[in-house]
């Protein structure tokens, strides 16, 4: 039996194998207001049949001034709730499990208006935007432990905050676009503050049982931003932030998500990243980032260095291809990842539009 099919857990949530699809901003959400629709009900549903052990959703975002793009689902609101049960019910329907990813885009948001921990206006992140009051940042804290809680009210099985990608989150951790000399910035103990209380009002608001866990960036992979040896400090301090379990990326915007994963030798390009953060805690750790072939997946899992396989791009390739490796039937995804999933065209939604791998 291949340790890809085997169970573990996050917290006290048991996932029948260590695939994982890592959140992925599905464009399948009301553009006015972010209420889930029937088509993200059917995407999720059909993750669920192809035998994926854990869906994370796509960001949802926690407040309206933390909306990244167009058709970003939200979780802002109770009136949220019950089209968000609907599609969570039908990943349930079908024996699947599902995580909501809570974000905040910060100064990467498509709005008039930005806020970042600093006023910013650099070709870094999007912007400019403009430092964000110590009151926002208190009424933010209580937009993610609401987030969580409209997520537990939902049926999600999970809750994930993303701290990633150069987002609300981890541009506090961030040195290069975090310069507040208050409380808020300054030293690791003071720019991790906002991900501290974030972590915290989840945890009071979910309860000690409902599972956590969080995408971390853990570089920004830019001179003067977060390191990976901040980062790995970081890391340490989140069993005591009571959290279940740690996804580990890098990188800001495009950074984050590496193009042409033809071969072996591309695959797992988190690996280093994941084997320092292995030295730093017991949680479990999810890798992400170009995990293609059957035989890296097992690999990895087999070596320690990670206790579940998260992806993207192979499962908008094809949802169902979990099952396929189960069955034996194929070794490695047919994603040549050249990232042309995304779209702007309203309506869309995200999909495969690359041509097939040819053999
Ligand atoms: C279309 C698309 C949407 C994405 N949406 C999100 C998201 O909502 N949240 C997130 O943490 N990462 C998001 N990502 C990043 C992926 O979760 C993942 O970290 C990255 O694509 C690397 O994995 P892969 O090589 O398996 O695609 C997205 C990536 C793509 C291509």
């Amino acid at each position: 039996m291949s340790i890809l099919f085997t169970p573990a857990k996050i917290g006290n949530l048991e996932i029948p194998n260590r695939i994982i699809r890592s959140a992925t901003a599905e464009l399948m959400a009301d553009d006015l207001d972010g209420k889930a629709t029937e088509k993200l009900k059917s995407l999720w549903g059909d993750l669920a049949k192809g035998g994926t052990g854990l869906i994370i959703s796509g960001h949802l975002y926690v407040h309206p001034s933390g909306k990244c793009h167009h058709e970003m689902a939200g979780i802002y609101a109770d009136e949220l709730i019950p089209a968000l049960k609907e599609c969570v019910d039908a990943v349930h329907q079908a024996g699947g499990k599902i995580a909501a990813q809570i974000n905040h885009g910060g100064m990467q948001c498509d709005l008039e208006e930005t806020i970042a921990p600093s006023a910013i206006d650099e070709d870094f992140l999007e912007g400019p935007a403009r430092e964000i009051t110590t009151d926002e940042i208190e009424m933010l804290i209580d937009a993610f432990a609401q987030a969580a809680r409209r997520a537990k009210a939902a049926g999600f099985d999970a809750v994930q905050i993303h701290s990633a990608h150069g987002y609300l989150v981890s541009q506090f951790n961030s040195p290069y676009v975090n310069k507040r000399t208050d409380e808020w910035g300054g030293d690791l103990q003071g720019r991790t503050r906002f991900l501290r209380e974030v972590a915290g009002a989840i945890r009071e608001e979910v309860g000690a049982e409902y599972p956590v866990f969080i995408k971390f960036g853990m570089e920004d992979g830019k001179e003067g931003g977060l390191s990976a040896e901040e980062g790995a400090e970081i890391i340490s301090m989140m069993e005591n932030m009571s959290l279940d379990g740690i996804e580990i990326s890098g990188g800001v915007g495009a950074n984050s998500v590496q193009k042409g994963i033809r071969n072996a030798s591309k695959e797992a390009y988190f690996r280093p990243l994941i084997q320092f953060a292995r030295q730093k805690t017991n949680l479990p750790l999810i890798i992400v980032g170009g995990m293609r072939s059957k035989a890296v997946m097992e690999e990895v899992l087999s070596s320690g260095d990670a206790d579940f396989v998260s992806m993207c791009r192979p499962l908008i390739n094809d949802p169902n291809f979990p099952n396929l490796f189960k069955e034996g039937k194929i070794e490695r995804s047919d994603c040549i990842s050249s990232s042309n999933c995304w779209t702007e065209t309203l309506g869309e939604g995200i999909s495969c539009k690359c041509p097939p791998l040819k053999s």
